[in-house]
């Protein structure tokens, strides 16, 4: 199977990102074309390590850049000042200078934790992310947010720092556990919804093949990139149309907070996915689309095996009223009205101003327990 390439275009911060199998192994050479003078640190987790380390530490030393390796333990809670300091400590312990790479190999939490010590040891070494979820491949390793939690919120600490360099194994999935691969593929179906009613439909009748990897799987992460790449290239900082990254996440993020973000009972993607179908019904509520839409988005996340409704969600809900209190944690009330990625149809999303509180509240009143 090809490799292929989709461009990040920020002019001179422009980035490739190489999508198909085979990548890992081929890291050495791959970097070592674009940076050749540069060593390397690589950060992984546990569960990424014993899978794939190997053949990318033999592909770096073949191409004579032997790397330091800092492994962490696996999970949301690894994106700490504890584990910042850590990698910081164990790359500059390795004496590496500004003009070395440091290699994120995992999923979105060592992807964010590495770019955001690429982005401040030495203030700023290149960094390359080599993303093995299909969360990270399709979306937190493009675009240049890293970052570590507060015990305040998620995403509170960080900096904007692009990578040089994106390499996606898609055979590097095959390791992936699927709830994990399901909650990826939330944000593969966010594209589709945001703006792409064509990949939408694609996505519906082509998933089964996703899932099972072969063309389609690299097709649906090229597609996804393509979506994320042309966003961000247009707004880097969001201070715009980026913002529409974040269909479903308003309800999602709260359903997260609701549920301690304990990954037992809902991890991140599924948070989306709930919260995309959520969005889409409300848009329906506020006669901003038809109905018909709403159940059909819902459908097909009940076809690919991901929760749909707040009912999904194992164990009990707080009401309405506490849910609408997390909401408010994440976005300010001003006025009595919210800001929303709300939607006129499949692939129709647009950022809603003035989305009255008390709507809100009936919604999540009328949809807890459904
Ligand atoms: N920077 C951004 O733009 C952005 C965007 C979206 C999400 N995020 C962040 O991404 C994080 C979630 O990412 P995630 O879902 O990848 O979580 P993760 O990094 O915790 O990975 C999920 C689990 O899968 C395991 N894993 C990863 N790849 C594997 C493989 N190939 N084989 C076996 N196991 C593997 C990991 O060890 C982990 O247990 C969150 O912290 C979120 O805030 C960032």
């Amino acid at each position: 199977m090809s490799v292929v390439t989709v461009e990040v275009g920020l002019g001179e911060r422009a980035y490739d990102i190489l999508i198909g199998p085979g990548l890992i192994g081929r890291g050495g050479e791959l970097i070592h074309k674009r940076l050749p003078k540069a060593r390397a640190a690589v950060v992984t987790d546990e569960n990424v390590a014993a899978a794939h380390l190997e053949p990318l530490v033999e592909s770096l030393s073949a191409a004579g850049n032997a790397p330091a390796v800092i492994t962490l333990p696996a999970g949301e809670k690894t994106k700490s000042f504890a584990s910042l300091e850590t990698v910081v400590d164990q790359i500059i312990a390795a004496r590496l200078e500004r003009g070395d790479a440091v290699i994120a190999l995992g999923g979105g939490v060592i992807g964010d934790l590495t770019g955001f010590a690429a982005g401040i040891v030495r203030r700023g070494m290149h960094f390359v992310q080599m993303p093995t979820s299909l969360l990270a491949q399709v979306d937190s390793s493009v675009g240049g947010k890293t970052g570590i939690n507060s015990p305040r919120g998620k995403n509170l600490i960080g900096v904007f720092h692009q990578p040089r360099l994106v390499l996606a194994d898609t055979a590097a999935l095959d390791t992936l556990p699927l709830r994990e691969f399901r909650a990826g593929y939330a944000e593969v179906a966010k594209y589709g919804l945001i703006d792409r009613p064509d990949f939408f439909s694609w996505l519906e009748n082509n998933w089964q093949e996703v899932f099972s990897g072969g063309p389609a799987r690299i097709e649906a992460i090229a597609q996804s990139c393509r979506a994320k790449a042309d966003v961000v290239a247009r707004d880097e900082f969001e201070t715009g149309d980026r913002a529409l990254l974040n269909l479903g996440h308003t309800f999602g993020h709260a359903l997260e907070a609701a549920t301690a973000y304990d990954g037992a009972r809902l991890v991140h993607g599924e948070g989306v996915a709930i919260g995309m179908a959520l969005a889409h019904r409300f848009s329906a509520r506020l006669n901003l689309a038809s109905p018909d839409d709403a159940a059909r988005v819902e459908a097909h996340l009940r076809a690919v095996g991901l929760p749909w409704r707040m009912a999904d969600i194992p164990g009990a809900l707080p009401d309405a009223e506490a849910l609408f209190g997390y909401i408010t944690q994440d976005k300010k009330v001003s006025r009595g009205a919210l800001t929303f990625i709300l939607t006129r149809g499949i692939g129709q999303s647009f950022i809603a101003k003035d989305v009255p509180a008390s709507e809100v509240v009936s919604f999540l009143k009328e949809n807890r327990q459904e």
